[in-house]
């Protein structure tokens, strides 16, 4: 089976090269009656859009979302809904005196090796504007999440050595106000500084982005190979440039003892029918146990390498296996967790969407 898909009940298909007509996606399985707009979807796209500022890709895009099914008089209506965005600043010549090279940490061996074919033009599928698709998609599972008084915000936690302190909430206001997207403006100030100062020597730096769920209900997650954890982790790792996933408190686990990791259980509330509430007192589960939500936040963070393509000269080969060296034209972000955000939101949103509909399936809407 080919890999453009995924979701069961809320089922995305993305298409699309970096340097072809377009790029989009398919979404089946959303429940009818929701209203929707292109708006919905522009507002998101337009975070994730790059040449939005000095510390981004300069490559000028509009990224306007035009839905082409699955919505009629403002509402969806089950069908599916099919979002297309044209690519239009797609400057191929750049990638020209390339074609016969592989670039170090980009997929064009990797590609050849599979597909015996490549689009070599910007990274051609695996590029990252195939993540248009997703953010697409992620704005209408945020929609239907947002009826049920789910939230989803992601935000830039790590750049380089540069960590935001630990903040109890945040606002989107806050994580937009920065181009870092870190909510903490002294930390963005840093982090900024360090992204500009590595552009400047030519390279580029790690980061990482934590993205909080709130509101989810107890319940969700499909055990045992669907787990929370499990399709979390499955879709942000499958977002180019992320090299690890983590959860509740991840690999700071690994010093720590039973005593301090175990959330203590506490009686939050009376809900319907008289049932208690659970909640736990901290949270180093992530909001999830078993793989299946607490009604805990679910917080997930994943680490971003640093950029591929950098202007200083690699190592490589041509596609005859000759020694090479290369230095990569073109236009990069120096760093990814910025324009990651929407991203790694919209994964976010897109599992828990996919999961709200399948426990409805077993227990219906209760
Ligand atoms: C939002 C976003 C933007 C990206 N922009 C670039 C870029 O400008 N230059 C680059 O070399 N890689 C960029 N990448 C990463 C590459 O697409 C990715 O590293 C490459 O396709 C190899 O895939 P892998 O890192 O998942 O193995 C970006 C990734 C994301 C998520």
């Amino acid at each position: 089976m080919p890999g453009n898909s995924f979701g069961h009940s809320f089922r995305i298909t993305t298409f699309g090269e970096s340097h072809g007509p377009a790029v989009g996606v398919v979404v089946d399985g959303c429940p009818p009656g929701i209203p929707l707009a292109e708006e919905d979807i522009q507002r998101e796209l337009d975070r994730r859009r790059p040449g939005q500022s000095l510390i981004a890709s300069a490559r000028q895009e509009t990224d306007a979302a035009e839905i082409l099914s699955g919505v009629f008089e403002g509402v969806t209506t089950g069908t599916p809904i099919a979002v297309l965005v044209r690519n239009e600043d797609a400057r191929s010549r750049d990638y020209a005196a390339i074609k016969d090279l592989f670039r170090p940490g980009h997929a064009d061996y990797t590609y050849l090796a599979k597909y015996g074919v490549r689009d070599y033009r910007g990274g051609g599928r695996a590029s990252a504007r195939e993540t248009i698709g997703r953010v697409a998609a992620g704005a209408i599972a945020k929609k239907l999440l947002g009826y049920e008084g789910v939230s989803v915000l992601g935000y830039t936690c790590q750049v380089g050595d540069v960590k935001m302190p630990t903040m109890e909430r945040m606002t989107l206001e806050q994580v937009e106000a920065s181009p870092v997207r870190c909510p903490d403006p002294e930390t963005a100030a840093a982090m900024e500084n360090l992204i500009k100062q590595v552009r400047s020597e030519r390279d580029s730096i790690g980061s990482a982005v934590e993205i909080v769920a709130r509101g989810v209900p107890a319940g969700l997650g499909e055990p045992v190979f669907d787990k929370l954890k499990a399709d979390l982790a499955k879709a942000l790792v499958s977002v180019p440039a992320v090299v690890g996933f983590e959860y509740g408190s991840g690999f700071a686990a690994v010093p720590s003892r039973g005593t301090q990791h175990n959330d203590p259980i506490i009686r939050r509330q009376t809900g319907s029918g008289g049932a208690p509430v659970i909640g736990t007192r901290t949270n180093n589960a992530g909001g999830m146990l078993g793989g299946i939500s607490t009604g805990e936040p679910i917080v997930v963070r994943v680490a971003l390498k640093p950029t591929a393509s950098i202007p200083q000269p690699m190592e490589t080969v041509d596609t005859q296996g000759n020694p090479q060296t290369i230095v990569t034209k073109g236009r990069h972000d120096p760093c990814l967790a910025p324009r990651f955000v929407p991203i790694g939101e919209a994964m976010v949103a897109l599992v828990l969407a996919d999961h709200l509909l399948r426990q409805r399936a077993i227990r219906g809407t209760e």
